[in-house]
Order: C-alpha cells, then structure tokens, then sequence
C-alpha cells in the first residue's frame, strides 16, 4: 500500500490498499487520522461492505435528509443527472454540524463519475486556525457559534432543484440546533480547528448581526484560501472519507449534461470541545 500526501495542508491518496482486507485497516486508521482526507483509489465494494468498511471507525448515522439507497436505508446517494443544475454539497460545509453531536466523518464511494469535472475540494481548518495572527486567535477564544439544519432542509427549501427532484426529503424533521466553539479542539489530533462553515452556521453568540456576520465572513474568506486546500479527482470506485472536524468540503459543480452518481455513509461523532 501506498500513502502520498496531496498537500502541504491535507489530504492522501493511497493507492493498493483494499478496504474489504483486515490487514490493511490499522494502515488506513492511521492515515485518515494524520491527513484528514484520505482517497483510496480502485475499489469495487458492495453497499453491505462499504458499510463494513464504516462500521471499524463507529457507529453509523443515518442521515436524516438525502435520499436513501432504496435496498440499504443507511446509504446517502449524492447524485446529479445531466439535466439536472444543482449539485448537492457545492456550498462549501461541514457535514452534519448543526447536530449537538456531530458526525465524525463521511465516506463517499464514486459509482459514476463525469470523464471530466466532478471533483470535490476540502479545506484544513487546523491549517486555518494556524495561519490567524495571535491577536485574532486570542479574539475567538471562548466564543460560541449556533448552526441549523433548518435554513439548509426545512420548509423553506421546498420548491428547490434538490427538493423538487426528490434527492432531499424529510423537511420536517430540520428541527436541530447546535452550539459548538468556534474553535474546537480536535478529537484525534489535538488540533485546534476553526469550526464554523457558510452553510450551516448561522450565527455566533453574544454578538450583534453586524458582528456575527462580518466575523462570520471574515473567517470564510480566511478559509477559503487555497493555501489550505486539496482537491480530488475521482475515478469511479474510488473511495474518499474525510473528517468532519478537520476539514470543510465543496463539490465543484463543472459537469451539466453529465452523471455523477455517489454512495454516501456518514460515521457518528463525538460532543465537540474548545
Ligand atoms: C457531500 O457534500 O457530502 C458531497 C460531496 C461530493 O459530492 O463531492
């Protein structure tokens, strides 16, 4: 097996490993823990092993709005035909954070994928949060941040691309609410991370709108710099699984007139700390 690191930032590629081989996990625990994406390239998995795959790094959680693989309810499918414009996920985001629990990571498996475009990009929030001068690190400590599903899957997405055509559902169940720190100490690494995204982060507590936003703002400007990114492009079979804590994602809307067609299987987390 062989790990190759994408950036300076984040990200690995491993290439000759087989998520179905017991032997090659501890080598894959160690590598999603050390880059926070990680693409492993050339798997042929069924949705019953993609889910065993999932299973070795927690409990899984289902998720509650994307459409479900009609034979296994706890597979997300991430698709976009050809006709379709909107492309699930290409604001950048964390998954899952307006749950008081988080999820921890996402494992995407690549059914089909356009020939070219399609790719998804994540941002480090640990390489973020380090590159803040001192006096802005210390300006963020001890804040708080609220996130909501609500804005995201609620009733007031109901005439959207992705309601519409059945990809999202269950608008009533966008009831959560979360707090978090705005910078979390990472689970695994130690890390501290920035830990607000433009979609579900509504508002940081204890400051006025004008101030929630224009921090809000700053830091996504901040963290969109691609100083702090990697981007994978996929081949069918590919496997990436990313941690939600570490990073934010984004997938690159570039392909009308072709599929891209995704299993998705999300891993519960942990209450997230400053
Ligand atoms: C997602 O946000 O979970 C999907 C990302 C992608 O399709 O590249």
């Amino acid at each position: 097996m062989q790990i190759k690191p994408l950036t300076r930032a984040l990200g690995a590629e491993i290439i000759g490993a087989d998520v179905r081989r017991a032997e090659d996990i501890p080598a894959i625990k160690q590598a999603f823990s050390d880059y926070g994406v990680i693409v492993i390239r050339q798997q042929s998995i069924t949705p019953d092993e993609h889910l065993a795959f999932a299973q070795q790094f927690g409990e899984i959680n289902v998720n509650r709005f994307f459409k479900a693989l009609d034979t296994h309810p706890s597979i997300a499918t991430v698709l976009k035909e050809p006709e379709q414009k909107y492309a699930i996920g290409e604001e950048w985001h964390t998954d899952h954070s307006y749950d008081q629990i988080p999820a921890m990571g996402s494992i995407l498996h690549a059914i089909e994928v356009p020939e070219v475009g399609g790719d998804t990009v994540f941002s480090s929030m640990a390489a973020a949060y380090d590159a803040l001068s001192a006096r802005f690190k210390s300006m963020l400590e001890g804040l708080y941040a609220v996130h909501s599903s609500r804005h995201a899957f609620g009733y007031s997405t109901q005439d959207s691309e992705g309601v519409q055509s059945g990809r999202f559902a269950n608008m009533d169940q966008a009831t959560q609410d979360a707090r978090h720190p705005v910078v979390i100490r990472h689970p695994l690494s130690g890390r501290q991370c920035i830990y607000v995204n433009p979609d579900f982060t509504v508002s940081i507590e204890g400051l006025t709108k004008t101030e929630s936003d224009g921090l809000l703002n700053m830091l996504y400007e901040h963290c969109k710099q691609p100083d702090f990114h990697c981007r994978i492009s996929w081949r069918a079979g590919d496997i990436t699984f990313w941690d939600n804590r570490a990073c934010w994602h984004k997938a690159i809307n570039d392909y009308d007139g072709f599929r891209r067609y995704m299993h998705r299987v999300t891993v519960e987390g942990c209450a997230l700390g400053a």
